[in-house]
């Protein structure tokens, strides 16, 4: 017998102040600011400020907020060492799960705070970074092969792991660690948007684990490693590899028409159209879109990615007339990773990155008024004699 789940599906679990999806009309919003309006003129910090607070930073507060972040980045030589004892074949993912559990140190397990959430999010680059380097000088592993298979980044991301110096902030200081050099200007603006994009929506998989296991009053560092765990599905965390592909297959502008028939001739679809949820536009789509058009003169891709869009629209429109077909974040997200030359294996860890700020946003809300989750399930099998 096929046994129902119901995924919880319309269920509504708690009332949440932090951010509201609504894919009927299009929209995001995180604590009464539209996403797409944060992503393009704020930044990493002063929206991550905005979930765990519920109002945009002050300058004084925002620089002592971006010296608190800072502050977190650093491995200790014993998570280093932890780090360095991970099999070589464990994912990034699996590793990111175990590091964060072990980074409580001391910690006070209730009730959760701020200043670990700081702490998680500031750390979170690092372990991604350290691993990656780790790793990607370690070819002789097939694991690791086989994980930069594709997209590999260019040499110079080949650079040893080293801290950089500079005084820099978040997301900046995120590519300048994964590449070891300084990121331009376009890229770091173009990656600011997405994760801010990526940090909240909603009660998805990943941030009702991290209610639920906090519901029992376990501490914030556990829920978000659970939090990882249910990330790494590919059923959730997963990568715009897709448009990725389609990007690469175009290759030109001249080929964007042509290509783009091709696939649409033969029934296939376009990857990066089209949303179970959103029937509208993804504001998502739209603010990376507005990040990426005031940028696509300084990146290829970027500009290359516009015009697809363009002219995947213009062809959605002759090809399915009745479908209201529109683009949606993966499409944008993919031009934003591969501008930056991010490396595939690398595109869940740095969504987890983004979303941590929402996790922990959602279990400190949740400390305030906390409840223990437990839903019930029906008995469908059967009963011993006499009952
Ligand atoms: N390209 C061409 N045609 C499309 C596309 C597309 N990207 N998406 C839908 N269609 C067409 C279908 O062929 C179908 O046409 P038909 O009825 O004439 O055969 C019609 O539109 C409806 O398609 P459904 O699959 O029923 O639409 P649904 O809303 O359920 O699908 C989905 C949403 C799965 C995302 C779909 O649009 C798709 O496959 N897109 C491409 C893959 C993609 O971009 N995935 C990332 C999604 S974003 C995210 O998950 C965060």
């Amino acid at each position: 017998m096929k046994l129902k789940v119901t995924g919880l599906e319309g269920v509504v679990a708690a009332e949440t102040e932090i951010g509201y999806v609504n894919g009927v009309s299009g929209q995001l919003v995180y604590r009464g600011y539209a996403a797409k309006e944060l992503a393009v003129h704020h930044s990493f910090e002063e929206v991550a400020f905005l979930l765990w607070h519920g109002e945009l930073p002050d300058e004084l507060q925002l620089k002592e907020f971006k010296k608190k972040l800072a502050s977190s980045r650093r491995l200790t030589p014993e998570l280093k060492q932890l780090l360095d004892a991970m099999p070589k074949e464990a994912s990034m993912m699996s590793v990111m799960m175990a590091v964060i559990a072990a980074s409580s140190g001391s910690a006070p397990s209730w009730p959760p705070t701020i200043e670990q959430a700081i702490h998680m999010t500031g750390i979170l680059p690092s372990i991604i970074a350290y691993r990656y380097h780790q790793t990607h000088s370690a070819h002789s592993s097939q694991a690791a092969e086989s994980e930069h298979r594709e997209h590999a980044p260019d040499s110079k991301h080949d650079a040893d792991w080293s801290e950089p110096t500079e005084d820099l902030d978040h997301v900046a200081y995120y590519l300048h660690l994964l590449f070891g050099r300084p990121a331009s200007p376009a890229h770091i603006r173009a990656m600011n948007a997405y994760m801010i994009l990526a940090m909240e929506h909603g009660l998805n998989a990943s941030t009702f684990t991290a209610r639920v296991v906090s519901s029992t009053e376990s501490d914030l560092y556990s829920a978000v490693a659970a939090a990882i765990g249910a990330m790494k599905g590919p059923l959730h965390g997963g990568a715009p590899s897709g448009v990725i592909k389609l990007l690469e297959d175009i290759g030109s502008k001249e080929q964007a028409e042509p290509c783009m028939r091709a696939i649409l001739g033969q029934g296939e679809r376009l990857m990066g159209f089209g949303h179970r949820i959103y029937k509208t536009q993804d504001p998502r789509a739209e603010a990376l879109r507005e990040v990426t058009t005031a940028l696509a003169g300084d990146d290829p891709w970027l500009d290359l990615a516009q015009h697809a869009e363009q002219t995947a629209i213009r062809l959605l429109a002759e090809y399915k007339p009745d479908r209201k077909l529109f683009t949606n974040v993966e499409f944008y997200a993919a031009a934003v990773m591969r501008a930056v030359q991010m490396p595939s294996m690398l595109f869940t860890p740095t969504f987890t990155a983004a979303r941590i700020v929402g996790w922990t946003a959602h279990v400190l809300e949740q400390s305030q008024n906390n409840r223990i989750f437990r839903p019930q399930s029906t008995y469908v099998g059967p009963m011993p004699a006499g009952y």
